[in-house]
């Protein structure tokens, strides 16, 4: 068990990610272009971290193009691109205002310049938030993240300035793209499909795990509502016994 995975069975949610998926499914069933259920889906991300924000949710990570995403028909990465342009330009304001910080993981260098410049300038503008941290995965493999760490990691040890021998998995977390970010304690996917699809999977080791068919433009307060309820129906027991839960 990860020395950073505190026994908490029954303590608040703490941390919500959520692979948000089934907006090309949404669209086709209208007889619509993909990118229809796309802007549709940023549709739902509004009202979801409007929704976290009342639950008081600290973290609300939202999986929102992965790495695999990339080998999607052209047209179509580039219509999600430009959405997450206007998706900065019109939220951002709105998150300052609503003590939202918003966090990019993933590895952004694949984005065009004028992306990754926007990604910053929200980043730095947000950064003061305190009431929720909004983590946008961006060009994001979880495969990728760990590789990515381990080669900061590694270069640390060739210089000198760390000891193999000192890395523990609190150590190894903090060269994560998520690092000083609690893991998550439920994972929401959308749509009926049940699998990571390369997500966290670091981070994800203890969370309780939800699916939904609801298709995500059409996940609403109430289907987040109804994934909360579950989520306090279960017992986390990290390995251990009931017995060793109770014990005071
Ligand atoms: C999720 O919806 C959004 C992204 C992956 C960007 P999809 O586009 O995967 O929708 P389906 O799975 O084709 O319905
Ligand atoms: C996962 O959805 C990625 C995002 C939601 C951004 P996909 O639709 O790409 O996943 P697979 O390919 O069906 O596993
Ligand atoms: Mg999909």
């Amino acid at each position: 068990m990860s020395d950073c995975i505190e026994l908490m069975h029954t303590a608040p949610l703490r941390h919500l990610a959520v692979i948000m998926d089934g907006n090309g499914r949404w669209a086709k069933q209208r007889g619509l272009p993909r990118i229809a259920g796309h802007r549709q889906g940023v549709e739902a991300v509004t009202v979801i971290v409007d929704a976290c924000l009342l639950q008081g949710i600290d973290v609300l990570s939202l999986y929102a193009f992965s790495s695999e995403n990339w080998g999607r028909p052209q047209d179509e990465v580039d219509a999600l691109m430009e959405l997450l342009l206007q998706f900065l330009a019109l939220q951002q304001n709105k998150m300052l205002a609503k003590g939202i910080s918003l966090r990019v993981i993933g590895d952004t260098s694949r984005m065009s310049p004028s992306l990754q410049t926007a990604l910053k300038e929200a980043e730095a503008k947000t950064a003061g938030g305190k009431r929720m941290t909004l983590v946008l995965a961006l060009s994001y493999g979880g495969r990728d993240e760990i590789l990515r760490a381990v080669k900061k990691a590694s270069r640390q040890v060739c210089q000198g300035e760390l000891d193999p021998d000192k890395l523990d998995c609190c150590t190894f977390s903090g060269f994560l793209d998520t690092a000083d970010i609690p893991d998550p304690d439920l994972l929401i996917r959308t749509s009926g499909e049940m699998r990571i699809s390369n997500f966290l999977l670091w981070q994800l080791a203890y969370a309780e795990l939800y699916f939904t068919d609801v298709l995500w433009p059409d996940f609403g307060a109430d289907d987040l509502q109804h994934a909360l309820d579950d989520y306090r129906q279960r017992k986390r027991r990290f390995g251990l016994t009931d017995e060793q839960l109770h014990e005071p």
